[in-house]
């Protein structure tokens, strides 16, 4: 027996090839299920998948042509090397996606089809778990019987219930490891339904199973007489995969994209993430507020009078109002809120631990916008379900902290819906995910605290002095010269009847920020607030100029954010490190190198050189002079 029926898999791996729509639309009429597998290394997680894939007897992946024409090649017959030959294929592609996160499998049986993810890789990073949970109508929980209820189980199953997955499978796997045993398995059932309740999962389907056996995947295991419950795979086929609360919820649709083929025609594309819309419906645009009238739900198969949860259509609306990607539709009367500044609890995926006060990417749906977190309330131990205090979130971590948007943005508690509080955060200089978060509520604070609008404006300020405000941004590492050249400029301009301001980082550290030391995230602290503080003296009309280390990219490009177009100088000071350290004006390198002094810039806390700079100074090469003579020339301009 092979594990592919020839006539059929080849026309099926002709269709997936051709068109992956063409083949689910063959299994149209089966519901779908989107399930997650997780547990530790080594737990079994291929095997089980691979036992699934096989037993279900429909499988279509490329890679399974391959290892059928192998399998012919070798002239293996039974049914089991077959087996080892799929998991091993599963294994190897496995390793070979390490970079990737999930990886999506497909298969079906009779009653319906699946979509399991698969989580290659690093499996103890939660970030795999994530990705693939976060669409995910189940998960099982794969558990060793030999190890009984892990870290990683309960991380797991604390994040499965924190994204919301509706149906939670226990999977005792490997119970013919230990001969079957209804006892281990009762005790690991108990061990796992008092953890379970702590975290709010209150109900779960246990099932005892060999993935390497095939014990109660597809067909009940005699060797487990004792158990009574369902097997695995019919218990897949008959979980309730709950759309219709979806579409009783209150209409809302991201634009994905402006539909505009010819002046006649404009119409907004997308999702629509829940409740049902007719013809004729009154729309509402978020942020802007502005509504019209439904007058067309267009899709491939020709225009809707009603259109539900889950269905991708194009809306027409009767007036030509403002409306882009990144907005979102909703019914006129219950529309999502807008806030700009929320508790989330936040799952940090990255290496490099949070920052506080920097200025992350924030991806929610089709939104886009500057966030930045503040320190944690407290970080969650997942073992114990404790609230622990911390200063930031390292790598798995999961905490709740507020967090602050640049620009208000359309959201609704992530409770009440996944498209809509669900965010990640991207670090804006490496592009990476650094998080995963979910929105838990707006603060008040932000809802009662508004703009005061000033008479007297930033250009009447300017005005007055007679000057375009700027900010002149220092940057180098420790004993480059900033201060002594910031100094230099400011004699000059003020010479010139220029209103400035300098803010220099030793003597701001005595005062506002003595609070601050130098670990990255003080550091990040001390340019947020010198950023606000320049910014705020710009408004005020003055030419500041700053001298700070500002050892970081994405700070420095915070304040750039802040400004207008050509009002933010980025001065690069640039010395080499063994030119500032033979200098050693302070005699801090001295005591960095003794071993004295940690965290010190070059030494071993990371320095970031500008890539793009508007003045960039080499001071090997001119003297403080005739750098200050420069920068005021380039000013001038
Ligand atoms: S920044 O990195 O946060 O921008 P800032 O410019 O405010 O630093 O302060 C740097 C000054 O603090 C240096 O010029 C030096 O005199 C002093 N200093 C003391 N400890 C350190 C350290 N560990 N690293 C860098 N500078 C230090």
């Amino acid at each position: 027996m092979t594990i592919i029926d020839h006539h059929s898999s080849y026309q099926t791996q002709d269709l997936i090839a051709a068109d992956i729509d063409a083949y689910l639309l063959q299994h149209q009429h089966k519901s779908l299920l989107r399930f997650i597998t997780c547990g530790s290394v080594d737990d079994g997680k291929s095997t089980l998948i691979g036992r699934l894939l096989y037993d279900s007897k429909m499988i279509f992946e490329d890679q399974l042509a391959a290892l059928e024409a192998d399998s012919k090649h070798l002239g293996t017959q039974g049914q089991n090397i077959d087996f080892a030959l799929l998991v091993d294929g599963l294994a190897a592609e496995r390793e070979q996606g390490i970079t990737i996160d999930v990886a999506y499998r497909f298969f079906a049986t009779e009653k319906r089809k699946f979509i399991v993810a698969d989580t290659p890789g690093h499996e103890q990073y939660t970030r795999n778990m994530i990705t693939g949970a976060s669409t995910a109508d189940l998960a099982v929980i794969l558990i060793d019987a030999r190890k009984g209820v892990l870290t990683q189980t309960r991380r797991h199953s604390y994040l499965a219930q924190l994204i919301g997955i509706r149906h939670i499978v226990l999977a005792v796997n490997k119970m013919d490891l230990v001969d079957y045993d209804q006892a281990t398995y009762e005790s690991i059932l108990a061990d796992y339904r008092n953890f379970a309740a702590g975290i709010g999962i209150h109900s779960f389907t246990p099932i005892p199973i060999s993935g390497f056996i095939g014990d109660n995947i597809t067909s009940r295991s005699a060797n487990m007489p004792w158990y009574d419950g369902p097997c695995l795979m019919t218990h897949l086929e008959s979980v309730e995969v709950d759309s219709t609360a979806d579409q009783a919820k209150p209409f809302r649709m991201a634009v994905q994209w402006v539909n505009r083929p010819n002046l006649d025609f404009r119409g907004y594309s997308g999702q629509i993430s829940s409740g049902r819309i007719r013809q004729g419906d009154l729309l509402r645009v978020l942020p802007s507020g502005k509504t019209s009238r439904l007058s067309r739900i267009v899709t491939f198969d020709g225009d809707l009078d009603e259109a539900v949860a889950g269905q991708s259509v194009t809306l027409c609306l009767a007036d030509d109002i403002d409306c882009s990607r990144g907005d979102v539709l909703s019914v006129a009367d219950e529309p999502p809120q807008i806030a700009d500044q929320f508790e989330a609890t936040i799952v940090w995926m990255a290496e490099e631990p949070m920052l506080a006060g920097r200025t992350y990417w924030l991806k929610l749906g089709t939104q886009m916008v500057g966030a930045t977190i503040q320190a944690p309330k407290y970080q969650i131990n997942v073992n114990t379900l404790e609230h622990r205090a911390a200063k930031t979130l390292e790598l798995n971590a999961i905490g709740v902290a507020s967090l602050t948007t640049d620009k208000p943005i359309v959201f609704e508690p992530y409770s009440e819906n996944h498209d809509f509080g669900g965010f990640i955060l991207i670090d804006k200089m490496s592009n990476a995910t650094v998080a995963a978060g979910m929105l838990n509520f707006s603060l008040r604070r932000s809802q009662n605290i508004h703009r005061q609008a000033i008479d007297v404006t930033r250009e009447a300020h300017a005005n007055l002095k007679n000057q375009k405000p700027a900010i002149l941004w220092f940057t180098g590492l420790s004993g480059a010269g900033k201060s002594t050249i910031a100094n230099l400029v400011e004699k000059k301009l003020h010479r010139m009847n220029r209103h400035t301001f300098l803010l220099d980082g030793d003597n701001i550290r005595h005062g506002l920020n003595k609070d601050l030391g130098f670990t990255d995230a003080d550091r990040v602290e001390n340019i947020r607030r010198v950023g606000e503080v320049a910014k705020l003296m710009a408004d005020a009309g003055l030419i500041v100029i700053t001298a700070f280390i500002s050892p970081f990219r994405a700070e420095r490009e915070m304040v750039r954010n802040m400004m207008a177009p050509g009002e933010f100088y980025e001065i690069h000071i640039d010395t080499s490190l063994a030119e500032a350290e033979r200098r050693d004006v302070k005699g801090l390198y001295k005591k960095a190198r003794a071993g004295k002094l940690a965290n010190f810039t070059g030494i071993d806390s990371p320095y970031e050189a500008p890539l793009t700079t508007e003045i960039h100074i080499d001071t090997t090469i001119l003297t403080p002079d005739e750098a200050a003579a420069l920068i005021v020339e380039e000013l001038l301009k």
